[in-house]
């Protein structure tokens, strides 16, 4: 298993590029399920979470191809050929984010057998939402050995439209009734919807392809089925995680970093917790020129819903709290179990308590070198950033967690100045 090992003290100075989102890619991949015809994507992000959903994708029958040889942000998608309507628990249980072929797979093929996600490190994370509005729009669906095995049984030719109100607030499940309700017959209205701008950018290809949607990016999106969707070309938006995470090491290392190709509007919450912890930030339209003297200030936060604080950047900005002047409080909302990072943390010789779903940190003057060990994606970022300001050597252990979420983060750590290398 590859580990990353660095000595941390070095400040971050120049440029870094920001990838298209893995959190809109994912879903936008799956919606090519829904038309016979070519989808061209660009800005595709080049991780492992990705090459997990192409590689279930051609297992369905689509064929993904790269038009310019050794660009893998440029695709095409073509779902012409459905050859098998199932997601293995093999194909599943490396990446939960699988679900999201279940609602275009019903829409297309009118039946899909997909693995139902095991627990994962950060949560439960139940479907039931999902299977809840698939239901409402007609689908029968029985859960059997681990499956979940939707179909529309006649007099059903289709999906029916449906008005679905979910418990809670579901980025996925947003998403999968989102793309099912395209093809239905009748209109869908889809209350308590995720505002996350990667619904977004998932709405905006599925209305070049044909479909209409309205309510785009409020938290009552409308859909009146049609009866195809046609091919698209669409850029992905950019990752405004990976984009609030580098905003996160320059604060914790110090320096001056330019942060290019980034949606900074997508990111008003991070920025402004930012800001109060002291990093200068001048913003324009896509990009963000971010610099930090001297020691952070403590900030408190509680992750909520977009816009609110993105849960995806809990533990980055914990890290930066971990090493700054003052006591912070953070209240994690979304998931029952993000924070296993803090035992990693206390390990490099941060202050945290938990309690319950709060974690009161006590900034340290410095944290020291150790080996700690990624649990989960976002964890592994927050190793990261804490090691970069960190006295002495750091290593991070099973970093497969960080390759899933981020395009080859030491690299671009390393043109920054960081003293960081993968060792395999
Ligand atoms: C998406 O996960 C993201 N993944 C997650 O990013 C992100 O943390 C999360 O949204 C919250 O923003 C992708 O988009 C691929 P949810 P998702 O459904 O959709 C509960 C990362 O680091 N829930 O919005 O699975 C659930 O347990 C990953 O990039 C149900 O109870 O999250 C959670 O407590 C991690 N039943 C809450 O709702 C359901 O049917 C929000 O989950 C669905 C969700």
């Amino acid at each position: 298993m590859d580990k990353l090992r660095m000595v941390g003290g070095n400040p971050l100075n120049g440029e870094v590029v920001i990838a298209g989102a893995k959190n809109a890619a994912l879903p936008i991949l799956c919606a090519c399920l829904l038309t016979d015809q070519p989808i061209i994507l660009r800005n595709v992000p080049d991780l492992q979470d990705v090459r997990t959903m192409l590689k279930l994708l051609q297992e369905i029958g689509v064929t993904v191809h790269f038009p310019d040889a050794g660009d893998r942000s440029h695709l095409v998608l073509n779902a012409s050929v459905i050859k098998s309507s199932e997601a293995t628990y093999e194909m599943v249980k490396t990446m939960r984010a699988s679900i999201l072929v279940l609602g275009p797979l019903l829409a297309r093929m009118h039946s899909a057998k997909v693995s139902l996600p095991g627990g994962c490190a950060i949560g439960a994370r139940p479907v039931d939402q999902h299977i809840k509005g698939l239901k409402g729009m007609g689908a029968t669906i029985k859960i059997k050995s681990g499956y979940i095995q939707a179909e529309i049984k006649p007099p059903l030719e289709r999906l029916k439209g449906a008005s679905i109100l979910t418990d809670m607030i579901t980025v996925t499940g947003t998403e999968n009734l989102l793309m099912a309700a395209t093809l239905a017959t009748g209109t869908t209205v889809l209350e308590n919807a995720a505002r996350e701008p990667e619904v977004g950018d998932l709405a905006e290809l599925l209305v070049k392809m044909g479909a209409k949607i309205s309510g785009i990016g409020s938290d009552k999106l409308i859909i009146e089925g049609v009866e195809k969707l046609h091919g698209a070309e669409h850029a992905v938006i950019p990752d405004r995680i990976e984009a609030g995470t580098f905003l996160c090491a320059v604060a914790a290392a110090g320096g001056e970093v330019l942060v290019k190709n980034c949606r900074p509007d997508t990111l008003d919450a991070v920025l402004v917790k930012l800001k109060d912890a002291g990093l200068k930030m001048e913003v324009g339209p896509s990009w963000i020129k971010a610099s930090m003297q001297g020691r952070p200030k403590a900030v408190s936060f509680r992750t909520s819903e977009y816009p609110a604080f993105p849960t995806d950047m809990q533990a980055q900005l914990m890290a930066v709290n971990a090493i700054a002047s003052g006591s912070s409080t953070i209240t994690e909302t979304i998931f029952e179990n993000r924070f296993m990072h803090v035992q990693e943390l206390n390990r490099l010789g941060a202050d945290i308590a938990i309690e319950g779903n709060t974690a009161i940190v006590q900034g340290e003057e410095k944290l020291s070198g150790a080996i700690v060990m990624a649990t989960d994606l976002r964890a592994s970022a927050s190793l990261v950033i804490a090691g970069l300001a960190a006295h002495g050597e750091t290593q991070v252990d099973r970093i497969y967690h960080l390759d899933r979420g981020y395009d080859r983060m030491e690299q671009k750590l390393t043109l920054l100045g960081a003293n960081i290398q993968r060792i395999k």
